[in-house]
């Protein structure tokens, strides 16, 4: 077709093999990218995920799938060396520890290599492609694919970009920023990260000039940067939430929660996420209201992430001995525990169920580049509005102020999660909440979703 092509480069494919079969990955990027390979022709390179043969295309869809092949050696220093264990904590602002090893930068630098290679080769079959960089473990491919072609290169960071004090202790960090530079945009979820990266530049490296929102090289070639926050195909979520299928589900959980309000948290078992210090409010708030015994729960979905790195094992155990303490303290004999535990991810149906079944849904990262499942919760329980009675009332938001969504959803319940005693607080005001008051929020902030959602990100990624 001579329509423009658009070569997607990801670490991680929008199909992921568990067990015997290809299952939708986890995780934010996937989720808003996937309803993009639909608009244009698109092959999408990426980890092939072991030794399994990968299907050509991406099922129900036109767009093809490229496999990068990693060794066991690879994996070990770039995904759970490099990526997880050295970028991820630095630039989540050392909520956990990074470790500087000059073999994973090593392996990091070959595996970017591939990808590069990869896309510049699938790109050859696609009418004036456009390639499409994403997130952090491919931070050196836009320079790579530069040196290879004229083609147009745009990157987005998933991820917070720190402050330059933080990023300037990584070893190799003018690297890094040259392999960002080598893109004709690169961008941000916020104006905040955009600022860190720029600042850092012009800190960091000698030869290049910052001209308001562009960095002029040395040879004259202009990059630009820009802040724009991802989002979800709203139009989906609300459509699934109004399904059949999602309104059985509900109603089977609402027979099982009966009588008990229901916080809920979705995320992945990332130290990032402050999951054990919502646990800690959770069980703070049991302490404090002993009225509420008995008419509460939390409902933790974690889906399994990262497992082979050591900081993800120690928070894992941290987990179950919080939720293990928490109910053995405040179960009563004959009744429901108050911590219902997942370690597992949930199908999309399930998932929107517990969106509309929650009064209050808990976002409470220590730091998130941006957190999507604010956003669905918000679109899922606002599609559901018009059906309910106004008694009703609506499902609220508490959010932590360390996330990207934060800056778009002030009518959230926004907290500091490091505060216990705050975040114990707010769930009290939340839940207590005038049923119109909850309404009134949750419609500003489902509107302002909507507004900016990825199809409205997607372009100004990609049509300028
Ligand atoms: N999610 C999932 N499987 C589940 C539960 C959730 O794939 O069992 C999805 C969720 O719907 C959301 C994404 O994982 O789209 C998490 O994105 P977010 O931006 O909140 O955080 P990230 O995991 O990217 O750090
Ligand atoms: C975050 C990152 C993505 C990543 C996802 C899941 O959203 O920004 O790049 O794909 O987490 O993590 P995983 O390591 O399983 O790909």
């Amino acid at each position: 077709s001579e329509e423009p092509g658009l070569v997607v480069l990801s670490n991680r494919l929008p199909v992921s093999r568990v067990g015997n079969k290809w299952q939708t990955s986890a995780g934010g990027l996937v989720t808003a990218l996937l309803p993009l390979v639909s608009t244009r022709p698109t092959s999408w390179v990426g980890w092939d995920g072991g030794s399994h043969k990968l299907p050509e295309k991406l099922p129900g869809t036109d767009a093809g799938l490229v496999g990068v092949g990693l060794s066991r050696a690879d994996v070990k220093a770039y995904y759970d060396g490099f990526s997880n264990a050295t970028l991820w904590p630095l630039f989540h602002d050392l909520v956990g520890t990074p470790e500087f090893q000059r073999s994973w930068w090593e392996a990091y630098q070959r595996v970017n290599r591939s990808f590069a290679e990869a896309a510049l080769k699938t790109g050859e079959e696609l009418s004036s492609p456009t390639y499409w960089v994403q997130d952090y473990q491919l931070m050196l491919v836009p320079q790579l694919l530069r040196a290879g072609t004229d083609a147009p290169v745009r990157y987005f960071l998933h991820i917070p970009f720190p402050a330059p004090e933080l990023f300037a202790r990584l070893p190799w960090r003018d690297q890094l920023l040259r392999g960002l530079l080598g893109a004709d945009t690169v961008s941000f979820h916020t104006e905040h990260y955009r600022r860190n990266f720029v600042r850092a530049c012009a800190l960091l490296l000698t030869d290049v000039t910052v001209r308001g929102r562009d960095i002029v090289l040395e040879d004259g070639r202009v990059v630009h940067t820009q802040a724009n926050p991802i989002s979800i195909d709203t139009t989906d979520f609300a459509e699934d939430a109004r399904s059949e299928e999602v309104t059985g589900r509900l109603q089977r959980l609402r027979r099982q929660f009966a009588g008990r309000r229901v916080l809920l948290g979705v995320d992945r078992l990332d130290y990032t996420k402050g999951i054990p210090e919502r646990l800690l409010a959770f069980e703070r708030l049991l302490e404090d209201r002993e009225d509420l015994h008995g008419r509460v729960c939390l409902v933790q979905i974690a889906v399994p992430s990262r497992g082979d790195v050591e900081e993800y094992q120690r928070l894992r155990d941290l987990v179950d001995q919080l939720v293990g303490r928490i109910n053995g303290r405040f179960t009563r004999p004959g009744e429901d525990v108050p911590v219902h535990y997942f370690h597992r991810g949930v199908a999309r149906e399930d998932l929107l169920a517990y969106y509309l079944l929650a009064d209050l849904m808990l976002v409470t990262p220590l730091k998130d580049g941006m957190n999507l499942v604010a956003k669905e919760f918000v679109t899922v329980q606002h599609a559901a509005l018009s059906a309910r009675s106004a008694t009703e009332g609506a499902g609220a938001l508490v959010l932590s102020e360390f996330t990207g969504a934060a800056d778009e959803m002030p009518q959230a319940y926004l907290c500091n999660p490091f505060d216990l005693d705050g975040v114990s607080a707010v769930m009290a005001t939340a839940l207590s909440a005038a049923p119109e008051e909850r309404r009134r929020r949750l419609d500003l902030l489902a509107r302002r979703v909507r507004r900016h959602d990825i199809h409205a990100w997607a372009e100004r990624e990609l049509d300028q």
